[in-house]
């Protein structure tokens, strides 16, 4: 698997068994995790792994109550996105051509199913007063993302998550964090209910990329054969 695959078949993986994931695979994931850019190299992350039944019963009830208190406004909004990434469906968004809601009905399968994945990390930042900034987040997510294409390495399924953080302050004491931590991201790791990992589905390249002034498009040559 080179990087370029890797990256190509690493989606949210949301239907995960409940089978161990061995110990010496978690470490290597958060050792890839730790290789990520960070700013000034200060690695303000603590990760904090979780395997105990009766925290990930806990925090997946909250999680699930903040996954059921989203608006139908933003159910409706995720089903146009859908609809428009989903190749040889139109964007007008017709019932006829309505594909399955997949990011819906997987989000509401974790929301439902989230303590019985077998590993839970969280990534943890320090030094935050107050309401994470743009930078807090950055200095952590491709660190995160690091840990995603890792987790994909083993065939092992992750998401990341964040709806732990409408109950921040019960999180963050469940957890024993210090007062200027928060965790940023909750990703459930394990094997996956189906080996699927295919291409995670985004708008073509073309339509969102730039030449030198925002709006100067260009299509994007045939790729050669591979
Ligand atoms: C900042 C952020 C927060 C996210 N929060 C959640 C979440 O709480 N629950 C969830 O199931 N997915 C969450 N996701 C995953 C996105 O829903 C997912 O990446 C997106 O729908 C694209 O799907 P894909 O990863 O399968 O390509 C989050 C992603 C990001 C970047």
């Amino acid at each position: 698997l080179d990087v370029i695959d890797a990256i190509f078949s690493t989606r949210s993986m949301r239907r995960l068994k409940p089978d161990p994931v061995p110990e010496s695979i978690i470490w290597e994931l958060i050792d890839a995790a730790i290789r990520a850019p960070n700013s000034g190299n200060a690695q303000r992350w603590g990760w904090v792994v979780v395997q105990d039944a009766g925290t990930k019963e806990q925090i997946g009830g909250w999680y699930l109550e903040a996954w059921n208190s989203l608006g139908e406004g933003r159910r409706a909004k995720l089903k146009r996105l859908v609809r428009g990434l989903v190749p040889g469906r139109g964007t007008d968004g017709s019932e006829a051509e309505q594909p399955v809601d997949v990011n819906a009905a997987s989000g509401t399968h974790l929301a439902n199913n989230l303590a019985h994945a077998p590993v839970w990390i969280f990534a943890v930042m320090q030094g935050i007063e107050g309401e994470p900034t743009v930078v807090d987040g950055a200095d952590v997510f491709p660190a995160v993302q690091n840990l995603l294409l890792a987790a994909r390495k083993h065939g092992l399924g992750a998401t990341l998550t964040m709806l732990h953080r409408r109950r921040d302050a019960d999180v963050s004491a469940l957890l024993g964090l210090p007062p200027d931590a928060r965790a940023l991201a909750l990703i459930p790791i394990g094997y996956t209910e189906t080996p699927t990992f295919s291409t995670p589905k985004r708008r073509p390249v073309d339509t969102v990329t730039h030449w030198e002034r925002w709006g100067a498009a260009r299509s994007r040559p045939e790729r050669p054969p591979t």
